[in-house]
């Protein structure tokens, strides 16, 4: 039997905006949808717009999260930043293992798996990204990949453990190149998902799990694919940057 999930639609800012440009954009959200309880709102501004983008929503359903973190507490780590200062800032969630990061920054599954649990035992929620490259995809390996980033990002949790957590599948193919998986693409992928879920922990905390779809979701294909069985939500990029767009969405979603 499918249980509720609430819808989540998040906003990753990525390395966008200033303090004042990150304040006005949450502004602008927050006249929109400051009541919104039908779905759960999650702004990720970069590190330095944390603490502005977190006073606007203070008084709002709207949630802050970040983009990354180290999964250290605390140390000799130049240029990181621990679970407990995103705390500090009102965190509430944390994006981990995007695929910028594994490509340009090269992070693994090993280190997606070490955040996932500093997040958790500092109660942040993690948003855990994983998806195939276009070769991949082609190969005919999507279900490996995503199946390997799963297992190896979300090792070692307990069933209670992995039903906080919310997975956002962004196929690579489709993040910030205007290609959107079809909403019969990323159902699929979702459901194998769910089932990846399953094995790890139990079938109850699979669905339990939200599961996200992320890459080139826009007002104009956001609805086909939030009302696929196993799409819980959205991850957006480029259209969170424009209030309209991502209200849009949000509302899509309700
Ligand atoms: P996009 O990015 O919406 O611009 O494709 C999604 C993401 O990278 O999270």
């Amino acid at each position: 039997m499918k249980k509720l999930r609430k819808k989540i639609i998040a906003g990753n800012w990525k390395m966008n905006k200033s303090t004042a440009e990150a304040q006005a954009l949450a502004q602008e959200i927050v006249k929109e949808l400051a009541g919104c309880s039908e779905a759960d709102v999650v702004l990720c501004p970069p590190f330095t717009a944390l603490k502005v983008v977190g006073d606007v929503i203070s008084q709002t359903s709207i949630k802050l999260g970040a983009q990354n973190m180290h999964w250290e507490g605390e140390g000799a780590f130049t240029g990181e930043i621990s679970a407990s200062m995103l705390r500090d800032l009102y965190c509430w969630y944390v994006i981990l293992g995007h695929s910028e990061r594994r490509t340009c920054f090269g992070e693994t599954d090993d280190h997606v798996n070490r955040k996932v649990k500093a997040a958790l035992a500092a109660t942040l929620l993690p948003i855990v990204c994983v998806g195939e490259t276009l070769k991949e995809r082609e190969a005919g390996q999507t279900e490996a990949v995503v199946k390997r980033q799963l297992e190896g990002g979300l090792a070692g949790l307990g069933a209670g453990e992995l039903a906080k957590v919310v997975v956002a599948y962004e196929p690579v193919w489709a993040i910030g190149t205007g290609r959107t998986a079809t909403p019969e693409q990323a159902q699929e992928v979702h459901a194998f998902i769910r089932k990846v879920l399953a094995g790890l922990a139990s079938e109850e905390a699979a669905q339990t799990v939200r599961i996200q779809y992320g890459g080139s979701m826009k007002p104009a294909n956001a609805r086909d694919l939030l009302t696929q069985p196993d799409i819980d939500g959205g991850l957006i990029g480029g259209a969170s940057l424009d209030a309209r767009l991502f209200v849009e969405i949000v509302r899509q979603a309700m």
